[in-house]
């Protein structure tokens, strides 16, 4: 993926952009769906090919519009309002910033956030985001296609931290952990627990993080250590927010 050109003045859009997107996700809580719509951009990548991933490409309505995109539209016209107010900014930065600022203040690690991103045009292919309902073999297929390794796998899983899920868009229902505004280790906590707590939601891709030794090793590592889950998760994110592109 080509760069943009960051100049200062391209820089200091951002920073304008980041105030805006820490006011707007204050103001509307929306800082998990605001993180979900960064991942499933970055989440389409192709190591081999070389596309899909972290480029904007989610804003066209063929690709929203997939199923494991659903409800996403109302994340994509939240931060339309910030494009009207910088529209310097790329689409493919913008989402990137949002996912990062939704983790920022919603107290979990600073990530830091490399500008210079380009939007794509072209939609990406349908079928490249996880699949709920599979086990440890399809998250590693999906995020060793995009270049990320198995302690990446599940320090993002830890992304459901923040959060629920809506029957209406995904069929599943309710949020991972007791206070899905806040960004800690408690999604690890929860899991470990041989007796389900009432009302949390376990997918089979959360489930299955306790299946294998190379996966069970983190999740009791950061149940136990959230420095280690947030220093694991910064870098993770980062390497997530930059699939495929080479900052300038
Ligand atoms: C929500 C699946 C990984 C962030 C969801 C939902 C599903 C899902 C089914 C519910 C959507 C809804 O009904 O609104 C998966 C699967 C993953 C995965 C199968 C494979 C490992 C990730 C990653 C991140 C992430 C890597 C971020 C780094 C979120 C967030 C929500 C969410 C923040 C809550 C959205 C909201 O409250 O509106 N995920 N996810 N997920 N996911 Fe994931």
């Amino acid at each position: 993926m080509a760069a943009l050109v960051v100049d200062a003045e391209y820089l200091k859009e951002v920073e304008k952009a980041r105030r805006e997107l820490r006011s707007l996700i204050a103001k509307k809580n929306c800082a998990p769906i605001m993180l979900r719509l960064a991942w499933h951009d970055a989440g389409t990548y192709d190591a081999k090919s070389k596309t899909g991933g972290p480029n904007g490409s989610i804003r066209n309505e063929t690709e929203y519009s997939h199923g494991a995109n659903s409800g996403l539209k109302i994340a994509l016209d939240l931060c339309e309002d910030v494009k009207s107010k910088l529209p310097k900014i790329s689409y493919a930065d913008l989402y990137q910033l949002a996912g990062v600022v939704a983790v920022e203040v919603t107290g979990g690690p600073d990530i830091s956030f490399v500008p210079g991103r380009k939007d794509c045009n072209d939609c990406t292919d349908e079928g490249r985001l996880p699949d709920a309902n599979q086990g440890f073999k399809h998250l590693k297929d999906v995020f060793y296609r995009m270049g990320l390794s198995d302690k990446d796998i599940v320090a993002l899983s830890g992304a459901h931290t923040l959060g629920r899920a809506h029957p209406e868009r995904s069929g599943f229902d309710g949020p991972w952990t007791q206070d899905p505004l806040k960004f800690d280790n408690s999604y690890f906590v929860e899991l470990l627990k041989e007796e389900e707590s009432e009302g949390l939601l376990k997918l089979s891709t959360d489930k299955t993080l306790l299946e294998v030794p190379e996966f069970r090793h983190y999740v009791e590592l950061y149940a136990k250590d959230e420095d280690a889950f947030f220093r694991d998760y910064a870098e993770s994110h980062k390497k997530l927010s930059e699939l495929g592109f080479t900052p300038t």
